[in-house]
């Protein structure tokens, strides 16, 4: 099989701290992004997103009770051809707190930011985020149509470009949310510096985002029919991304954001770690995917 072995030097990071309270009793003990989405834990899949954009150097920033467990799960990253490094936040002062926190390790370069609560899945994902990759000086976010936009950043576009962003707004100037997907030039860090907390105490990634607006640098992907974007906020959330995940997979018999896979066929892990991967996991349904993987080589 012919390996892509493209790697990016943008640095990822994967937001996954906040207390998670909107799903306790769910929450109490465990970490909202260690939850199961059908087969895998739920930051599988924001990791995934920042693998298939290329995306080696990863930093995952979570809470202190928090983050030992994912250090249990996802070690040094060696297994999925990663580097990761970890990072706490004391508290949730707001998604834009990542770029004061993951300062040093972005280490004045590009960057891409994911929550660790957002999977997206379509067709064509490699190109779109490809594309982003490639705008080495400006900043791109993603709008996904919703039905109820009041829940998130709520960007207004005219002829493809961004000319507004409001944070949950109670009236919505259009149905396109704001997924938690971000792309950064090497400005992000001292641009987060500049901000001010908002009403409810947090550094706000739309204001970040408006800062990148302001200096005509903010580019908009909108992701159209056919391709889906959860975010998994609620109890109900949740199960409609197993349900979603669980159908496309039993159709398809491929795997939705698996990270072992990803890493073999982008040539960052060998034949040999990936029978090791998958004899880890012998007994179940997931070490078969990636035996089979091996044996048919697709
Ligand atoms: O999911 C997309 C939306 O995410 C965007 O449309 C909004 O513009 C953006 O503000 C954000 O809205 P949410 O209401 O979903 O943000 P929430 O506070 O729920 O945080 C999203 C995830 O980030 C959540 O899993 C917890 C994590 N988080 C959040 C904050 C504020 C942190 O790890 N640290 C934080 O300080």
């Amino acid at each position: 099989m012919k390996k892509n072995k493209l790697v990016s030097k943008r640095k990822g990071i994967v937001l996954a701290g906040g207390s998670g309270t909107r799903l306790y009793p769910n929450t109490l003990a465990l970490s909202k992004q260690l939850i199961p989405i059908y087969d895998k834990p739920l930051i599988y899949y924001p990791l995934s997103i920042l693998m298939l954009a290329n995306i080696k150097d990863i930093l995952l920033i979570s809470t202190q009770k928090d983050i030992t467990n994912f250090q249990y799960l996802l070690g040094d990253g060696k297994n999925f051809g990663l580097s990761i490094s970890y990072a706490v936040q004391d508290r949730p002062e707001g998604i834009a707190q990542a770029f004061l926190i993951g300062e040093n390790f972005i280490n004045n370069n590009n960057s891409a930011l994911i929550l660790g609560d957002n999977i997206f899945y379509g067709s064509g994902l490699e190109k779109v985020l490809s594309a982003a990759s490639d705008k080495p000086e400006e900043a791109t976010i993603f709008g996904y149509p919703v039905e109820n936009p009041h829940r998130f950043g709520v960007a207004s576009v005219n002829n493809g470009k961004v000319t507004s962003i409001v944070e949950k707004p109670k009236i919505t100037a259009s149905n396109i949310a704001v997924t938690g997907l971000y792309f950064f030039d090497n400005n992000a860090c001292s641009k987060a510096k500049e901000l001010a907390p908002s009403k409810r105490g947090e550094l706000e990634i739309t204001d970040l985002n408006l800062s990148y607006l302001k200096d005509s640098r903010l580019n908009i992907h909108l992701f159209g029919r056919g391709f889906a974007w959860f975010d998994t906020g609620t109890p109900e959330a949740l199960v409609d991304a197993s349900v979603f995940i669980r159908t496309i997979e039993q159709r398809q018999g491929l795997k939705i954001c698996c990270p072992e896979e990803i890493a073999w066929k982008k040539g960052w892990i060998d034949d040999d770690k990936l029978q090791s991967l998958a004899n880890n996991f012998q007994n179940n349904s997931y070490g078969q995917y990636l035996e089979k993987l091996l044996k048919e080589k697709f």
